[in-house]
């Protein structure tokens, strides 16, 4: 369970996010952002499911734009990575901290933790990995969550059946109806996702 408090913080950084989604109509299809909205009620369940340990998991975002995801996983885990491939897009990531940190100051939430990392780079990339580890000390099989917005879904789950450790998760958003199946990964969430929004898949 998240406490008040948190769970204050966490809506007030969804709803600054959310008021400044990119993609969502027009060409910057690409750029779509998770609404944080939803995704505040899914990360409290995976909490209550033991799949997120608060302070002590650690997140990827395998394709993290301007880093919001990573903003709010921040506050549940023990390191937020996030590794976007257009460095443009990497570079909203300033402006929009700077703005948040002066709307939570302001009005007494939580500010947010030192511990995000973001990096510009292909998620594929081994050379990428290695950056990581110099940074942040984590090795690829040592992240307990991977994170995407249906971006490169087959790719990245492949990546993880490959190198992830076994047990990690792989959190799929956008996906509704239809749940795809990965070679190695088992669905945490048949019928419905969370929230109906958010597939999750085990490592085998
Ligand atoms: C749909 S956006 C999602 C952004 C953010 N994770 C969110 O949920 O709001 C997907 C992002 O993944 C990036 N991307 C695509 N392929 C990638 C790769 N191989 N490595 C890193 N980033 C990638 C895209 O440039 C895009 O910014």
């Amino acid at each position: 369970m998240i406490n008040p408090k948190m769970e204050e913080t966490l809506c007030r950084i969804a709803r600054f996010y959310d008021q400044r989604k990119v993609g969502d109509v027009g060409c910057m299809g690409f750029r779509r952002s998770s609404n944080l909205k939803r995704l505040v009620p899914c990360l409290s369940a995976m909490i209550n499911e033991g799949l997120l340990i608060p302070g002590s998991s650690s997140f990827l975002d395998m394709g993290c734009a301007d880093g919001r995801v990573n903003v709010l996983l921040s506050y549940l885990t023990k390191i937020s990575v996030g590794v976007e491939l257009d460095e443009w897009t990497l570079d909203d990531y300033s402006g929009l901290r700077q703005e948040l940190d002066k709307d939570l100051a302001k009005e007494g939430f939580f500010l947010v933790p030192r511990n995000i990392f973001l990096f510009h780079g292909d998620t594929m990339d081994p050379g990428l990995h290695e950056r990581v580890f110099h940074k942040t000390g984590l090795c690829f099989d040592a992240f307990d969550l991977f994170y995407t917005y249906l971006t490169m879904q087959e790719e990245f789950a492949a990546l993880i059946n490959q190198k992830a450790k076994k047990g990690a998760v792989f959190m799929v958003y956008g996906l509704e109806k239809i749940l795809p199946r990965f070679r190695g990964l088992h669905l945490l969430t048949p019928g419905k996702p969370f929230e109906g929004i958010l597939a999750l898949y085990r490592k085998e």
